[in-house]
């Protein structure tokens, strides 16, 4: 049997009085979390369901990459939303998701990481978490669902990481004097918190934190811009969670989306 009706009834636990969560599908394991989720949409499902799977037999990250997800060694959990007008600007969802993300991991470990513009959650210049937010927008761009993906590390692979990012992953149990992580109850924080920012998102409270725990605004970075590898200083993030550079030659470019890298990434203390 796949499914895992014990994790489901804790998270009810945990969650019963979270104004956005509705229910928790549980599993050993799913293609992807993300991948199921969109069939529940497809059928009608309602904002608020939590899918999370033990391991995924095709985790998705962006761009196509693929995403490690062996069993028991990450929390790999996607939420559902249907965001109405009173959202304002799904482009946020993001965002917030990203810094609910840092908040559960402080609160569970008591390590802050840093968030690396746009959707990356990293540790010394490891990658410790990724989130994948997808949706189905329909014919005036209003997104009908969307759906918000979080892949965290707990743990280094009992095989060991894959070699294409063994030299860039780490997991929660390498960076914390935690032996062992509480997944349901880090998923709890994590729905809690992004519901809380979700629920109000005009408000934009995420932001200040978002800004604050970035490891990428001061310092330089390299991105494709207009099909060019461009560089510059990244100074800032706008309101709208845009990524604002400044090139050699003066000239500001804001980013809404896609993916930079740190020029000279800063080397932990030893
Ligand atoms: C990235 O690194 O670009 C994003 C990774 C997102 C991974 C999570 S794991 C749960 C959910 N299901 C997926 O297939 N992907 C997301």
């Amino acid at each position: 049997m796949n499914r895992d009706r014990k994790a489901e009834a804790q998270l009810h636990t945990i969650l019963g009085d979270c104004r956005l969560f509705t229910r928790a599908e549980c599993y050993y394991e799913l293609s992807s979390t993300n991948d199921y989720c969109r069939e529940l949409a497809e059928q009608g499902e309602e904002e608020g369901v939590v899918v999370l799977s033990e391991s995924q037999t095709a985790g998705r990250g962006r761009l196509g990459r693929h995403f490690h997800s062996p069993r028991g060694d990450g929390l790999y959990m996607s939420i559902l939303l249907r965001p109405t007008e009173k959202i304002g600007e799904p482009g946020l969802i993001t965002a917030c998701a990203a810094v609910a993300v840092w908040e559960a991991i402080f609160a569970i470990t008591n390590v802050m990481v840093d968030i690396k513009w746009v959707n990356d959650l990293y540790y010394h210049n490891k990658k410790l978490c990724g989130i994948l937010t997808e949706g189905q927008f329909n014919s005036s761009g209003w997104p009908s669902y969307m759906i918000v993906g979080v892949g965290i590390n707990l743990y280094p692979p009992k095989n060991g990481y894959p070699p294409a990012i063994q030299d860039i992953a780490t997991s929660l149990a390498d960076i914390s004097t935690s032996q062992s992580v509480d997944r349901l109850a880090l998923c709890g924080e994590f729905v809690r918190r992004f519901a809380q920012y979700y629920t109000a998102l005009p408000k934009r409270d995420f932001l200040d934190i978002y800004r604050k725990t970035s490891c990428i605004l001061g310092r330089e970075v390299s991105f494709q811009y207009q099909n060019h590898l461009t560089c510059g200083k990244a100074v800032s993030i706008d309101d709208q969670a845009r990524l604002v550079v400044q090139t050699a030659e003066g000239t500001y470019i804001t980013l809404n989306a896609g993916e930079v890298t740190l020029l000279r990434p800063v080397l932990p203390l030893s």
